[in-house]
């Protein structure tokens, strides 16, 4: 193995063309691969930049090409040589660099390599448990280097434009306690108090408030926030949030500083217009049009109600599920009469996970006629009515869902998405925003028996609706928000209680009484007190962003050194076993087996 001795590099693997040729250069990097052509070797040599063919010639320089002869891939090299065009013929139009090649006149072996444990230049299904393991080499892989970049970008892009605006990026505490987001808390034990626990915080919600009590006026800050929560495509038990609050703003003002940001970013990663103002919808409106307070809006497909007319038609199923207080709702899935048996019979075997107890179908004929097994069911009348308000049209396929209107939105939202998988309709070209509004404040939870915000506890009630906070709980609206993308919660927020008073009332609507409010976020009460400004921000979840960006199946992917299903990382497996005498430390008496 040898140094890079007096060797300094001239240039990043992307950069010589044609202007270059003749000059004396220095790369260095690792070996993609070696090709052998009658005595002359080529190597594609590879760094974050890109690749550049170098070339060893026997006739030049013997003992250069004797040494090149031991390369392998990813042996890490450093070489000096002359710029010289590429033969007619040779050329490479997709490389950067690919008019030119490098004749190498001195070679120094950085570094070798074993042969890696998955090949890094081609396209291969690897596992995902040893891309992990091997995060490192994954990395290497140009389409995974990019998405990092990207992410770079993005996050230079948000930051500029933030600070352009006058915020101030301020940094909150890791070791914390308890924000209450939702989730389960990561707890940090306390050596020095003995019994005590820090949490991770699940936001920075809390001290960005203070923050805005503070007359900061402006914050954004990048930070990663902890969640431990059953995991997803689109959910880490680590993730990074763009958070965001504001002083004296309504949502109007949020909601135009933030798309602002949003199409900055669109425009210095991807050079898209996304042309704000984005479209919105009201929570109760998306939930009815498309099952889900997310919805995906690059397709139809939508939801219409139909019990009324099932309340009295001769499908049993259908007429006990209305008078029982459930739901009967279909969709118009234009067009898709041709779906075979067996599509229909996946399609429903696919709902059934998600509670469907069956999946009725209708294939539209020529003069409103049905052929479906429950046609004889309905009368003519009935299945006229039904075509109008789902506008039927022969060729047209119809779905049914009925039962609790809980199962129901479901299953037809994720049947919705499942027919535009399979259509094809979720291209990853196209950015529908929508922002979601007016959502309830808050949900009851008939487990716990008590309601639970909806946002969370620091949202501001809708001003109109605070008569009815004890009354009628369940009816009152929040001033919270929700930016969607393409069927994914991207971001949310909300305008904050800035008085005392006002979130002493909402507390005890969430059954939290004043002596546990005190106990678990008194300071926040207390600086309520003492001249907070009206308030309001949102928080944008830049892990999903940068996977819509850059068209990834999953976060993961665009995080460096992500988690697996099971939150343990493959490569430094963590989580992992502690001494004892850690333990006792932090004084926890552990009673499992070392
Ligand atoms: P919320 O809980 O909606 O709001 O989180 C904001 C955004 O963060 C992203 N996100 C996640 N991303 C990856 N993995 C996760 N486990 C995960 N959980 C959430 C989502 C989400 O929209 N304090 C409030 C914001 C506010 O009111 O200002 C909050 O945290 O994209
Ligand atoms: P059955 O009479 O049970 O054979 O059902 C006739 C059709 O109605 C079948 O296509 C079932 O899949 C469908 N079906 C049964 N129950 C439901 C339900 N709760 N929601 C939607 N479709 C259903």
């Amino acid at each position: 193995m040898e140094s890079m001795g007096n060797l300094r590099r001239t240039h990043f693997c992307n950069d010589l063309g044609k202007g270059n040729i003749d000059e004396d250069v220095v790369l260095m990097g690792w070996v993609l691969r070696r090709r052998d052509h009658g005595g002359v070797i080529f190597i594609d040599l590879r760094d974050r930049y890109g690749l550049t063919q170098v070339v060893f010639n026997p006739e030049m320089n013997q003992a250069v090409h004797a040494k090149a002869h031991q390369l392998r891939s990813e042996w890490v090299i450093a070489l000096r040589g002359r710029v010289v065009a590429r033969l007619t013929g040779m050329e490479n139009a997709k490389l950067a660099t690919g008019a030119i090649e490098i004749m190498v006149e001195e070679l120094r072996i950085l570094n070798t390599s074993e042969t890696p444990p998955f090949p890094l230049d081609e396209e291969m299904e690897i596992s995902d448990n040893l891309r992990l393991q091997y995060r490192y080499l994954d990395l290497r892989r140009p389409a995974m280097a990019a998405k990092l970049i990207m992410r770079h970008k993005a996050v230079q892009a948000i930051r500029n434009y933030l600070n352009d605006k006058a915020f101030l990026e301020v940094e909150t505490p890791m070791l914390t306690r308890s924000t209450p987001e939702g989730a389960r808390d990561y707890l940090v034990p306390s050596r020095v108090n003995a019994g005590k626990f820090y949490a991770l915080p699940q936001s920075p919600q809390l001290f960005k408030q203070l923050l805005m009590v503070a007359g900061m006026d402006r914050y954004y800050q990048i930070v990663k926030c902890f969640r431990d929560e059953d995991l997803r495509a689109d959910r880490q038990p680590e993730f990074t949030q763009i958070d965001m609050e504001l002083s004296f703003v309504d949502e109007e003002q949020i909601i135009e500083i933030t798309e602002g940001m949003i199409a900055r970013l669109f425009k210095e990663t991807l050079n898209l217009d996304v042309a704000p103002p984005f479209n919105r919808i009201t929570y109760d409106e998306a939930v009815s049009r498309f099952g889900t307070d997310r919805p995906d809006t690059r397709f139809g497909f939508e939801l219409t109600d139909l019990t009324e007319i099932a309340r009295t038609c001769g499908f049993k199923v259908f007429r006990a599920i209305a008078d029982e207080g459930g739901t009967v709702r279909a969709i118009n899935a234009r067009g898709c009469a041709s779906f075979s048996r067996k599509d229909l019979d996946d399609l429903t075997d696919y709902v059934a996970q998600f509670g469907a107890k069956g999946l009725a179908w209708v294939k539209m004929k020529g003069d409103g006629e049905w052929q479906s097994p429950i046609a004889k069911f309905f009368s003519d009348g009935e299945r006229a009515a039904m075509n109008t308000v789902l506008d039927a049209r022969e060729g047209d396929l119809l779905f049914f869902g009925a039962d609790t209107r809980a199962v129901v939105l479901q299953v037809l939202s994720e049947l919705r998405l499942e027919l535009a998988r399979r259509l094809g309709l979720l291209k990853g070209d196209v950015f529908n925003f929508v922002w979601v509004t007016d959502f309830p404040l808050v949900e009851y939870d008939a487990r716990e028996k008590r309601y639970q915000a909806l946002h969370h506890p620091f949202t501001a009630p809708r001003e109109g609706d605070v008569d009815k906070l004890e009354t009628d709980p369940g009816s009152v609206y929040s001033r919270a928000y929700d930016l969607v993308l393409n069927g994914t919660e991207i971001g949310g927020g909300s305008i904050r209680i800035h008085q005392r008073a006002m979130q002493s009332r909402v507390l005890s609507v969430l059954g939290i009484a004043e002596e546990e409010a005190q106990d678990k976020f008194g300071f926040l009460l207390r600086a309520l007190e003492l001249g907070a400004p009206p308030h309001g921000g949102l928080a944008f979840g830049l892990d999903r962003l940068m996977m819509l960006i850059t068209g990834s199946d999953s976060i993961r992917d665009v995080i460096a050194f992500p988690k697996t299903q099971k939150a343990t990382c493959p490569l430094t497996e963590a989580p992992a076993a502690v001494a004892r005498k850690q333990l006792t430390e932090l004084h926890l008496r552990p009673d499992w087996k070392e």
